[in-house]
């Protein structure tokens, strides 16, 4: 066991206890020692994640781009908090954080690959090809990549939640919004694949698909957001249902109503409806913002 002198972190040595995991209940209780990875914790919902399992006292590991926004977190908890500047396109970066973030603090209790991007795309242009390609760069394989490091090792453990954040965007085409939309498909069909990839293991996969968050991603959105949830209420909702293990959850459940819906809407009914559907703006994609 790594002592609490050798992580540098001034921690008790409980960190490294193992994960704390009833399978008979199907719940996962946050304490202190928990081990949480969570991508997208410069803000929005990864933030707000972050802070939540924070103040339970769980040990976080802090990816996103923006370092010195993952600095102000560490300073609002310190000796929780492990930060790594990073873009999640970098394999080889996730794969040096999660070894760092495992040498100090011990295989993590759950890992939710949060980070995203959404942008407005029309294939008729050109320009947009780009922004095409971020998107899923980011919202499918930054996923996949997340979990990469973590998975056999889980595996051989028997424990561990992986965490994916799709959208209820990914239910059926959205127009204006294609690449994020396909992107939020595939990332709910890759979590489904893994799930059942892990059946059995011991390590849980849960699809968590959001309606509408306030957050900057939705800031600027020229439409009604129906049943839009203020991002701390979003977050508390989404650890529930990870301690909850829940496999599949729409948050919120207003939005699952509305999703089922939508899957079984005919064809023909679900394109005359959403072809008057204001479009989300194009615009290039910025690096961190
Ligand atoms: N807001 C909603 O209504 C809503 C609805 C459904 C699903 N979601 C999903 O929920 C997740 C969080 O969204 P949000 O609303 O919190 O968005 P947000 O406020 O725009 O935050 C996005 C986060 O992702 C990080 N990120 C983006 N690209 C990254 C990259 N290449 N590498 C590392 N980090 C990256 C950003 O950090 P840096 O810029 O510092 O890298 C930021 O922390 C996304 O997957 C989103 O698709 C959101």
């Amino acid at each position: 066991m790594i002592s609490s002198k050798d992580r540098g972190l001034g921690i008790q040595d409980s960190v490294n206890s193992g994960a704390i995991v009833f399978p008979e209940s199907g719940i996962l209780h946050p304490e202190h020692g928990f081990r949480v990875v969570i991508t997208g914790a410069s803000g929005g919902l990864g933030l707000a994640l972050a802070q939540q399992y924070l103040k339970q006292g769980a040990i976080v590991a802090a990816i996103a781009r923006r370092k010195e926004l993952l600095q102000a977190l560490a300073a609002e908890f310190p000796g929780q908090v492990h930060c790594y500047a990073l873009d999640i396109r970098d394999a080889a970066a996730l794969q040096q954080a999660a070894c760092d973030f495992i040498s100090r603090a011990g295989l993590p209790d759950v890992v939710i690959a949060n980070a995203g991007v959404s942008v407005g795309t029309l294939t008729e242009y050109a320009e947009d090809i780009d922004a095409f390609a971020e998107v899923m760069e980011i919202n499918v394989l930054g996923m996949v990549k997340t979990f990469q490091p973590f998975v056999a090792l889980m595996r051989n453990a028997g424990h561990g939640t992986l965490v994916g954040i799709a959208s209820v965007a990914g239910f059926r085409g959205l127009p204006g919004a294609s690449a994020y939309s396909a992107s939020k498909a595939a990332a709910i069909s890759y979590l489904e694949s893994l799930r059942v990839e892990l059946h059995d293991s011991g390590v849980k996969v849960i699809t968590l698909c959001p309606g509408y968050i306030k957050t900057e991603m939705t800031a600027n959105n020229p439409y009604t957001m129906p049943f839009i949830l203020e991002v701390d209420e979003a977050a508390r909702r989404m650890v529930h249902a990870i301690e909850r293990q829940t496999a599949y959850a729409v948050i919120p459940w207003q939005m699952g109503m509305i999703g089922s819906l939508l899957k079984i809407l005919p064809r023909w009914l679900y394109d005359r409806l959403f072809s008057r559907a204001p479009h989300k703006p194009r615009k290039r994609l910025s690096q961190p913002h």
